[in-house]
């Protein structure tokens, strides 16, 4: 009876300890998952951000229809740069395609079974990818050829969008019997968009050049597709170093943020900047495969953004940021920045960079978007003495938030075309010096001051 008795007091108690650890384990799993990069296509900072896929049915034919597909960049800072988008799908039935303008299918197939007039590809999972600028004018239609870089939808609308008509055979000839392609796949180039169905929608209206007539399309299909870092890769790209003028340390990005130096077991991890044989490396094998080859730093990402904290004024304070580039095997073309800082909503001035304000919430207006001047910094070049772009923000102080303390004048995100950069642990900020030394750097500073004036003036 004892014996009984103090079993099931074990019993409760062990069960409560099972409850205690499993209500441990669920606050920790909580925790964690706030910690961990959400591994879902969402981002906060564009939370509507997506690629839309139009399929505009313009023609029935006899043995299938002509579309249009229109490929939309919905995203506000991310876009498609070379070698470009690459679409794919799988067809429902037994369609194949009679003829393409303004793309391509990367393979034909086996057409083997047509006599006379071949297709132009016959695979039952067709992978397109668009014609490169210079195509001859009679292979084009509007919105095609750009070796499939699409731009992002706040740097450049106009060039947000790609366009090919494919001509399709062995395919439904009506609206009731046409069968909507499966398994869209998008790469831009690389991993990362993830794809759903394609939905029939109403069909699209198209107006008239001159504005005085609309005709629509015999049907529409839609397919969005969203994009997750984590998908992407699983490596960090990118990382923020910080300094400051009241202080002369310089925080570098953290180490082995993309990677680690391994000499040993993997020589060819980096290359050094000043290595005789840097030529031959960046010539070498692997030229054309966009595998990044990064100088070799501590941090090994093939980006960083700078952030020094340059001037404080009375009113205002100054911020100096640089890009660098430190891979040989990419010139970025239309980069951009995202950055998210309390005092964005007081920017005053940017230097020899475009700006606009991202509210992803409607209310906060912290967040930026800045990208480079066209034919001026919009282009990024491979790591070397010229990898590098830089500007300056001008911030009108707010009274009621502005303070040097607490690293609070370095910014909460950034991104570099889209990827997360990684940022240095906060405790590592420099710090404002303690206000003793504050007091006599301010005397030296007006001492400095004097001396200038004196030197230059007197
Ligand atoms: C895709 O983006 C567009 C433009 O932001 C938006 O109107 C549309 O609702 C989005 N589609 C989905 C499925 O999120
Ligand atoms: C198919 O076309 C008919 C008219 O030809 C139209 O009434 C019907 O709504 C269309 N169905 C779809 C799914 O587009
Ligand atoms: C679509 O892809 C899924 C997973 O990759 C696969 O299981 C399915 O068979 C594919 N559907 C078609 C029609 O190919
Ligand atoms: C389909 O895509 C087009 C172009 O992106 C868009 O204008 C339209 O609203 C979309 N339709 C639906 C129902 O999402
Ligand atoms: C790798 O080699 C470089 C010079 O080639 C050297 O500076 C660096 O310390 C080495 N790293 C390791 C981890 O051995
Ligand atoms: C980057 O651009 C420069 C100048 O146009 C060119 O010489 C170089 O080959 C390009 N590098 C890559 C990796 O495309
Ligand atoms: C956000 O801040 C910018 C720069 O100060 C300003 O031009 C813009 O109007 C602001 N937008 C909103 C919605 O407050
Ligand atoms: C900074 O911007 C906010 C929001 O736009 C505004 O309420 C505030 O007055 C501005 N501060 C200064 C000093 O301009
Ligand atoms: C500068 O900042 C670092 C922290 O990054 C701190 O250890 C150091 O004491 C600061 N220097 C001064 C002069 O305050």
């Amino acid at each position: 009876m004892g014996t009984d008795l103090s079993s099931s007091t074990f019993a409760v108690t062990g069960s409560m300890g099972k409850l205690a650890t499993f209500a441990l384990s669920f606050l920790f799993v909580l925790v964690l998952s706030s910690l961990i990069p959400s591994t879902e296509a969402y981002d906060s900072l564009d939370p509507n951000g997506n690629i839309t896929i139009k399929w505009d049915i313009m023609q029935w034919t006899p043995d299938g229809y002509v579309a249009v597909v229109t490929i939309f960049n919905f995203q506000q800072y991310r876009h498609i740069q070379a070698p470009g988008w690459i679409l794919g799908w799988t067809w429902a039935k037994k369609e194949v395609i009679w003829s393409m303008v303004g793309a391509q299918t990367t393979e034909q197939g086996d057409c083997s079974r047509f006599k006379g007039n071949t297709p132009h590809c016959c695979k039952k999972d067709p992978t397109v990818v668009d014609l490169l600028p210079g195509t001859p004018y009679n292979q084009q239609i509007a919105n095609c050829c750009k070796g499939g870089v699409i731009n992002s939808w706040v740097q450049d609308p106009a060039n947000a969008a790609s366009s090919f008509q494919v001509s399709v055979g062995a395919a439904g000839t009506t609206n009731k019997t046409v069968r909507v392609p499966k398994n869209f796949t998008l790469r831009a180039p690389g991993p990362g968009y993830t794809c759903g169905i394609a939905k029939i929608v109403k069909p699209t209206k198209f107006v008239t050049q001159d504005g005085r007539r609309t005709t629509q399309a015999l049907m529409t299909w839609n397919v969005t597709c969203t994009y997750s870092q984590f998908l992407a890769q699983k490596t960090p790209t990118c990382c923020v170093s910080l300094s400051s003028f009241y202080n002369d340390t310089i925080v570098n990005c953290p180490t082995c943020t993309c990677g680690c130096q391994n000499n040993a077991t993997q020589p060819g991890s980096c290359v050094e900047g000043d290595s005789p044989y840097l030529a031959s490396v960046i010539n070498g094998p692997g030229k054309n495969s966009f595998t990044p080859l990064v100088q070799c730093t501590s941090h090994m990402c093939p980006v960083r953004v700078h952030w020094h904290v340059k001037l404080n004024y009375k009113e205002y304070w100054r911020v100096k940021i640089a890009i660098t580039n430190f891979n040989y095997r990419m010139n970025y073309t239309q980069w951009n920045l995202v950055i998210q800082h309390p005092n964005l909503d007081n920017l005053t001035q940017l230097f020899s960079f475009n700006y606009k304000s991202l509210t992803p919430y409607g209310g906060i207006n912290d967040t930026a978007m800045l990208w480079g001047v066209k034919y001026y910094n919009d282009f990024l070049m491979e790591a070397g003495p010229y990898g590098n772009v830089q500007s300056e923000l001008l911030f009108r102080k707010d009274p009621s938030t502005f303070t040097f303390e607490k690293g609070w004048a370095f910014p909460r995100r950034v991104y570099f075309n889209g990827d997360n950069c990684v940022m240095p642990p906060p405790d590592s900020y420099p710090w404002l010096p303690n206000a003793a030394t504050r007091l006599t750097s301010t005397m030296m500073m007006a001492l400095f001051a004097a001396l200038a004036w004196l030197l230059i003036y007197v």
